[in-house]
């Protein structure tokens, strides 16, 4: 279908099912063990609602705001995600065109399929995006690595540390797919290709374990500062699922934290970060004083975007529906899940008494059901 008949977030899964390869809708769609915290994710948004303000002057709006130093036209950013691709031939570089038509930030993935020096020049001028690590067991790699994005002029860094042992993706791996790995974004060492997973051409596993092998297992908090010594670029920390290492991270002196599970690909019975986010506002407001917090997993609609706003968080990511909106459409996709988050995060705002970001409150909402007490 055309790509204005895309209303909802949610349609772009619908059609990705029908049209994407065998190998990229069970790669993409795929989540650890029984896939629980990866519905949860979405469910969990469905048990907060609004408590909307009246009689605000509801006629001028905007949702531009920013996180991390970085300005944005719409409080979303696009998750890193790999592979591309697997659902596009043009792949990352659909999404960084789309965020530059929107004007909204992408996270690049270390397993990136379009090369790195690609994705970079395929920004607008000033484009902000942030490049997201997976430290390599050659450390080396690694450092080469944070001074080329440096140096390229990405905007902030992306640690994800919600990875520290492989998952079984069980539909990644029952597909058995075959995959060649990224290009190796970690020059200087060995990188996604040399470092796959070499038992994943004798017996397939999915294409997760077949590009995830140069990953180091033996991380720790000094890594942090390991690569705040290799790059001056802010540091924002992904995977957070729990108020004692949002914590750590604010001692850390870390600029953000992403409270996240990878999208219920890696432990499965993770908490769903919209739960976390309220737990934070409730028992550690003052951690959203501290750094900036932002979230992703399960956020499928405008409404979604604007309860994690209202909780504090200033920006929230959408992995797959990027990948999605990406492999149905291509980079008219991207745009246009941009136009449907907009039009949503816009009536949600004006409906609840917001006309700027800003004026989201926590008191705004909350629970479902009835506040007593
Ligand atoms: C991911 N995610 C991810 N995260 C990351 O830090 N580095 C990566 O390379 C990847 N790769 C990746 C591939 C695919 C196919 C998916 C679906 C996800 C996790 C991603 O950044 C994000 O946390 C989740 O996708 C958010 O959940 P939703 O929006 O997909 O529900």
């Amino acid at each position: 279908p055309p790509v204005d008949a895309m209303l909802l977030v949610d349609d772009f899964e619908q059609w990705g099912e029908k049209v994407l390869s065998g190998t990229a809708w069970n790669y993409y769609k795929s989540a650890a063990d029984r896939e629980f915290t990866a519905d949860e994710n979405q469910n969990a948004f469905r048990r907060y609602y609004f408590r909307p303000r009246i009689l605000r002057d509801a006629t001028n709006g905007s949702t531009n705001t920013e996180f991390v130093g970085m300005k944005t036209a719409l409080p979303v950013f696009i998750s890193p995600a790999a592979m591309a691709k697997l659902g596009h031939p043009l792949g990352e570089v659909n999404l960084t065109k789309g965020a530059g038509r929107c004007g909204i930030v992408q996270g690049i993935s270390i397993n990136a399929s379009c090369s790195l020096d690609e994705i970079m020049a395929a920004r607008q001028q000033g484009q902000d995006v942030m490049f997201q690590i997976y430290l390599n067991k050659d450390r080396q790699a690694s450092i080469t690595l944070l001074e080329k994005v440096t140096k390229l002029g990405a905007s902030a860094i992306i640690f994800t540390v919600d990875t520290p042992w492989r998952s079984k993706r069980t539909r990644d791996v029952r597909a058995k797919t075959q995959v060649a790995p990224p290009p190796s974004n970690t020059e200087g060492g060995k990188g996604p290709a040399a470092g796959a997973d070499a038992s994943a051409s004798k017996a397939p596993l999915g294409v997760s374990r077949a590009i995830s092998g140069y990953q180091d297992t033996n991380l720790t908090w000094k890594d942090i500062d390991f690569i705040r010594q290799h790059t001056k670029l802010p540091i924002i920390v992904k995977g957070i699922q729990s108020m004692e290492d949002a914590e750590l991270c604010a001692e850390a002196g870390v600029q953000g934290i992403i409270l996240s599970n990878h999208g219920g690909r890696q432990c499965d019975f993770a908490p769903a970060p919209i739960d976390l986010l309220y737990e934070m506002r409730i028992n550690r407001p003052h951690l959203f004083g501290k750094l900036d917090v932002m979230m992703d997993g399960g956020v499928r609609s405008g409404s979604d975007v604007v309860k994690a706003l209202a909780l504090g968080a200033k920006a929230v990511g959408l992995g797959r529906s990027f990948l999605y909106a990406n492999g149905t459409h291509g980079e008219e996709g991207v745009v246009r899940l941009c136009e449907i988050l907009e039009e949503e995060i816009t009536n949600t705002m004006r409906n609840i008494g917001a006309n700027d970001i800003k004026d989201l409150k926590p008191e705004m909402v909350g629970p479902a059901g009835p506040w007593v007490g």
